[in-house]
């Protein structure tokens, strides 16, 4: 098979059909754009089943995905997608870089949703970037930002009210898209290494802050969203 491309956390060869790829899911979990790297085994696997999940469920509400088929345990096969150089944060509760940047303590309550971009570059460190500056670079147009905003709303609004009835309080997540056939598709995982997923009851953090953090424990939060997810 030929490899289209590697990233950090998953391998991309071109599949079979013109216009789909084949994606699988790595153990490599980075932090830092990659400063900080360590093999996790079954990490691929558990945030294969957590994205495929969450993928079906907003597929099933209208959300338009590159996801064609589950093959395996740690692969998909997805339509090949132009990927937008922008991704799309959403914020209901504050943490991360955003307590960091704006000197408000993780856990704040927010008066209204955050919807951040951020230019998708690890030589820069994916700077942030706003809508004019994005449209000056021709990362992505007027027109799209707007799309872009409205779809990550609304899966915010769906992903809350999924991750509410396991228990765990959607605090931010990080979406990518891609475009293809002259349309823009939800594109790469989510799942606890793109997500801050936080138990309602304790607090307990079950993402890849984990691993940033060194917390330890991180396998046992992705089994953990899991496994209520499935619940
Ligand atoms: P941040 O608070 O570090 O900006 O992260 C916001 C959200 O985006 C958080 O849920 C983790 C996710 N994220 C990624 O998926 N990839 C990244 O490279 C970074 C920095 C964050
Ligand atoms: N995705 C980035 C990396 O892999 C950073 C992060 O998720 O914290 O290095």
């Amino acid at each position: 098979m030929t490899t289209l491309y590697e990233g950090k956390s998953k391998i991309v060869c071109a599949g079979e059909e013109p216009g789909t790829c084949i994606i699988r899911y790595k153990d490599t979990a980075t932090a830092g754009d990659g400063a900080k790297k360590e093999e996790l085994p079954g990490k691929g696997r558990l945030n294969a089943a957590i994205s495929n999940k969450i993928y079906a469920y907003l597929a099933a509400n209208g959300i338009k995905t590159h996801l064609i088929k589950v093959i395996d345990d740690v692969t998909i096969l997805a339509k090949q997608a132009e990927i937008v150089p922008v991704e799309v944060i959403v914020r209901n509760v504050a943490a991360g870089s955003f307590s960091k940047k704006y000197g408000v303590p993780e856990g704040s309550a927010l008066r209204n949703t955050v919807v951040e971009f951020s230019l998708k570059s690890d030589e820069l460190h994916d700077p942030m970037i706003n809508d004019s500056q994005i449209t000056a670079i021709g990362a992505a147009t007027a027109e799209e930002l707007a799309e872009l905003r409205a779809a990550a709303l609304e899966i915010n609004r769906l992903l809350t009210a999924l991750f509410e009835k396991a228990g765990i309080r959607l605090v931010d997540f990080k979406l990518e898209f891609g475009r293809a056939d002259g349309e823009l598709l939800l594109c790469d995982e989510i799942s606890p290494d793109s997500c801050r997923l936080w138990d309602m009851q304790t607090g307990d953090k079950m993402d890849k802050d984990r691993f940033r953090r060194d917390m330890g424990g991180v396998l046992e939060g992705y089994r953990e969203v899991l496994s209520r997810l499935d619940a």
